[in-house]
C-alpha cells in the first residue's frame, strides 16, 4: 500500500475513534461466524484492545467453558456472561467478541446499546456447520444432531442478531477483506447525520455505561 493509502487508514481509524469515545465495538453472532477472528483483525487496524467474552469468562472461572455447562449448566453460565460483558463495557474503547448467546439477553443488549456499537457478522447455517463440525468445545452443539442445533438456534437467533446496528455478511473470502469491509462500515456509521443517529432503532438510550 502506497503512503496515501495509509494515510488514508490512519486518518478513518482516527474518525472511528472519535465516534466511539469510551465505547467499544462489539461483535456478535453465531460460534463459527468469525467475530473472535475477523475481530482481532478489526482491533489492530483501529489499534484497540481486543478480548473475547469466553476466554474472559473460563479466566474468572478458573474452567472452560463446557466445565461450566457440565458443572453448572446454561443459566448458570449465561449469567457469567451478562456479568463479564457488563465489565468489560465499562473498560472501553475496545474490540469484544461475544459468545453467541451473549446478545439474546434483553439486559446485554441494553447495555451493548449504551456502551458500544454492535456489529453482527452473518453467516448460513451451513458453512457454520462445516466450520463447527469437528469442533467439541460448544455444549449446545454437543447432542446427536448438531447441524439441526445449528438451524434451530439461527431460525431463533437472527431476528435478535439483526437488531445489531451493522451486519456485515461472512463471505467466502480471507478475514482481513471481512475486516477491512467492517472498517469501511463504523467509517459509514460514524459518518452518518445527527438526525439518521437519532432516529436509528438502536439509538443509545440515555444513560451511563456500566
Ligand atoms: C455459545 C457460543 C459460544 C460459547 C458457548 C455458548 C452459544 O461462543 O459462549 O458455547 O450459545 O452460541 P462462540 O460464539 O464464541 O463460539
Amino acid at each position: 500500500m502506497g503512503n496515501d493509502g495509509k494515510r488514508t487508514d490512519v486518518q478513518r481509524a482516527r474518525r472511528i475513534l472519535a465516534g466511539l469515545g469510551v465505547r467499544s465495538i462489539v461483535f456478535v453472532g453465531m460460534m463459527g461466524a468469525g467475530k473472535t477472528t475477523v475481530g482481532r483483525r478489526v482491533a489492530a487496524r483501529l489499534d484497540l484492545p481486543f478480548a473475547d467474552v469466553d476466554v474472559e469468562i473460563e479466566r474468572a472461572a478458573a474452567q472452560t467453558i463446557p466445565e461450566i455447562f457440565a458443572e453448572y449448566g446454561e443459566a448458570y453460565f449465561r449469567d457469567g456472561e451478562r456479568r463479564v460483558i457488563g465489565r468489560l463495557l465499562g473498560e472501553g474503547p475496545q474490540v469484544l467478541a461475544t459468545g453467541g448467546g451473549a446478545f439474546m439477553n434483553a439486559e446485554t443488549r441494553a447495555a451493548i446499546a449504551r456502551c458500544g456499537v454492535s456489529v453482527w457478522i452473518e453467516a448460513a447455517p451451513e458453512v457454520l456447520f462445516q466450520r463447527l463440525r469437528h469442533k467439541t468445545n460448544r455444549p449446545l452443539l454437543a447432542g446427536p444432531d448438531p447441524e439441526g442445533a445449528i438451524r434451530r438456534l439461527v431460525e431463533e437467533r437472527y431476528p435478535v442478531y439483526a437488531l445489531a446496528d451493522l451486519t456485515v455478511p461472512s463471505r467466502d473470502v480471507s478475514k482481513d477483506v471481512v475486516a477491512d469491509e467492517i472498517v469501511a462500515a463504523l467509517d459509514r456509521f460514524f459518518a452518518r447525520p445527527p438526525a439518521a443517529v437519532a432516529a436509528a432503532p438502536s439509538a443509545p438510550p440515555a444513560g451511563d455505561c456500566p
